[in-house]
């Protein structure tokens, strides 16, 4: 496994896309060319729509081929002969409709529209092309003034949107819940409209549970909307102790601490625990989190090993003995948030008892999804309380905010007093804390939620199997489409966007230039038309640009 895993990543770095060509496609301001879209008419009122009905109420078809004949898709001006079939508006299954009108505030949207005019830049940066550039290169400025960067990096974000490709992809204003259907401000057209969302990492849909609403409002009412102190002063509220208690019983550890976020979390309980004299490994493709805990750590020794290898994580070790390293901290995502593979946990815990290392398991995408009762990657192998020290968010499954820890009483009183990122913050909303607890409730006393998701994730998988994608088979709701080159991964997502889907468009750092990624993540509350929809519209964009033929690479990742 860990062979093909090496070459997947080989494959992933040195991938790179022979379609370069910039591909223009003319977005019509019209309305009608925009499935199901209303405009954002200057003092309009917000309206509600009729919902769920198959007639169209926002004057397009509602068959998905724009009878308008203005279908931005047909009347690009690339010189495509696809005029309707392959468009992506064109899909033949249920397309994102409109809900509601907005436009009272004009303002919404309006970071789109900020024109990047008057801004001095490096002379090395007056020419380029925006969607060429990587974000490396603005780090690069020798300008002696530290808001230099800023200035060079603003032309980057003026090109991106004169192209009309930032307002695509960035900051999309969401009107409504984030949800598998979401109204979305499309500051192009100046329309709200409903999107197809595979871009949330609530994969239980429970930050729209009535139950959990319903401990939030009630506990908001009794305590206020926020607890402004730090834990060890006045912001322990019984309602964090209480999630506190819930988090280390889920997990069968003896405490819990509860940091603002998951990044807080990593970055303060790595810099807690190693000195100088230590070593800390981390998997080559851990979370940014982690790389930042690893960096800023005061490690004396800061090492990487192959990802998904145990045997690599062997050999550093050594390497670092023999270096003279004492005290050693390994760290690994359980779930991998760019490709969604699972880590493999009981040959990583074999050689770090070996080896006398600590490890360490960010199981952020892990919790509530995986193992038949949701306890998350050591569920899913049968061996809890393998890992020393569990790490997990309230942010994914559980749909809200704050990252958490579990462990034995010693680390948990130690990390109270000693990670900075829990010391010198202020502690978690009580309401946060009190709808957190009732979420990790539902996990296991709703695992209908768990079937559903995936049941969703197979019928994506199989969807984008017969639409000629080689998926590998699932391991988590994160589904990565490999695209290659940032260039490409724009005109795909720019199609994307025009025919109502979102999903994450992932360029580097995250993921290494030439293989950005389409991400997608499923959950419990996508319906069999939501999947139909984003299959029916990425198979036609897949075989427009010929992503398909490039699938064996994606067969790889991680696997
Ligand atoms: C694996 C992993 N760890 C940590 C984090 C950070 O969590 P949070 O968003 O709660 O700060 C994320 C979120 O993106 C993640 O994917």
């Amino acid at each position: 496994m860990s062979g093909e895993v090496r070459t997947c990543v080989d494959r992933l770095e040195r991938s790179s896309s022979s379609e370069e060509t910039t591909m223009t496609i003319s977005v019509s301001t019209a309305t009608a060319a925009i499935p199901g879209a209303i405009p954002i008419g200057a003092g309009a009122e917000l309206e509600a729509r009729s919902n769920g009905s198959d007639s169209d109420t926002s004057g397009s078809d509602s068959s998905g081929s724009d009878s308008s004949g203005s279908d931005s898709s047909g009347s690009d001006s690339s010189g495509r002969d696809d005029g309707s079939e392959d468009g992506p508006a064109a899909a033949g299954s249920s397309h994102p409709r409109v809900e509601r009108r907005l436009g009272a505030d004009s303002r919404l949207g309006v970071d789109g529209r900020r024109a990047a005019s008057g801004v001095s830049v490096r002379p090395s940066l007056e020419r380029f092309d925006a969607t060429e550039m990587t974000l490396d290169q603005f780090h690069a400025s020798d300008d002696d003034d530290v808001f230099g960067k800023c200035r060079d990096f603003q032309r980057w974000v003026g090109s991106m949107r004169e192209q009309e490709l930032y307002q695509r992809f960035y900051r999309l204003t969401l009107t409504g819940p984030l949800d598998s259907r979401m109204m979305v401000i499309d500051d192009i057209h100046r329309v709200e409209r409903e999107f197809v969302c595979f871009d949330s990492n609530s994969y239980l849909g429970l930050h729209l549970h009535p139950r959990v609403l319903d401990a939030v409002e009630s506990v908001t009412r009794k305590v206020g909307y926020g607890t402004p102190s730090a834990q060890l002063l006045s912001g322990t509220n019984r309602y964090l102790r209480e999630l506190e208690l819930a988090l280390a019983e889920f997990h069968g550890r003896q405490d819990a601490i509860v940091f603002p976020t998951g990044f807080a979390a990593n970055v303060g309980t790595i810099r807690a625990l190693v000195r100088n004299r230590d070593v800390v490994v981390r998997d080559h493709f851990a979370h940014a989190s982690i790389h930042e805990g690893c960096k800023t750590s005061g490690a004396g020794f800061v090492k990487v090993f192959s990802h998904n290898d145990p045997a690599s994580l062997d050999q550093v070790l050594r390497r670092a003995e023999k270096a003279g390293c004492r005290g050693k901290l390994v760290v690994t995502d359980g779930v991998f948030s760019m490709h969604g593979r699972v880590a493999p946990l009981p040959g990583l815990v074999e050689v770090c008892r070996a080896r006398g290392a600590r490890l360490m398991v960010d199981d952020a995408h892990g919790v509530g999804v995986l193992g038949p009762s949701g306890g998350g990657v050591e569920e899913l192998f049968g061996v809890q309380g393998s890992v020393d020290l569990l790490m997990g968010t309230l942010s994914k499954a559980l749909g809200s905010l704050g990252g958490y820890v579990c462990g034995s009483t010693d680390l948990i009183d130690y990390l109270r007093w000693f990670a900075p990122s829990g010391v010198f913050t202020t502690t978690l909303p009580a309401p946060i804390c009190a709808g957190a607890k009732v979420a990790l409730d539902i996990i296991r006393s709703e695992p209908e939620h768990r079937t559903r998701l995936w049941d969703n994730i197979r019928l994506l998988t199989d969807g984008l199997r017969s639409a000629g994608f080689a998926v590998p088979a699932p391991e988590s709701p994160i589904i990565t489409l490999l695209i290659g080159r940032q260039a490409l991964l724009w005109k795909v997502s720019r199609e994307l966007f025009d025919a109502g889907i979102k999903c994450g468009n992932v360029i580097y750092p995250a993921v290494s230039k030439s293989a950005c990624i389409l991400r997608l993540t499923v959950n419990s509350r996508h319906t069999a038309d939501d999947i139909d929809y984003a299959v029916d519209v990425l198979g036609r964009i897949g075989r427009r640009h010929g992503l398909v033929s490039c699938s064996h690479e994606l067969a790889g990742v991680g696997a």
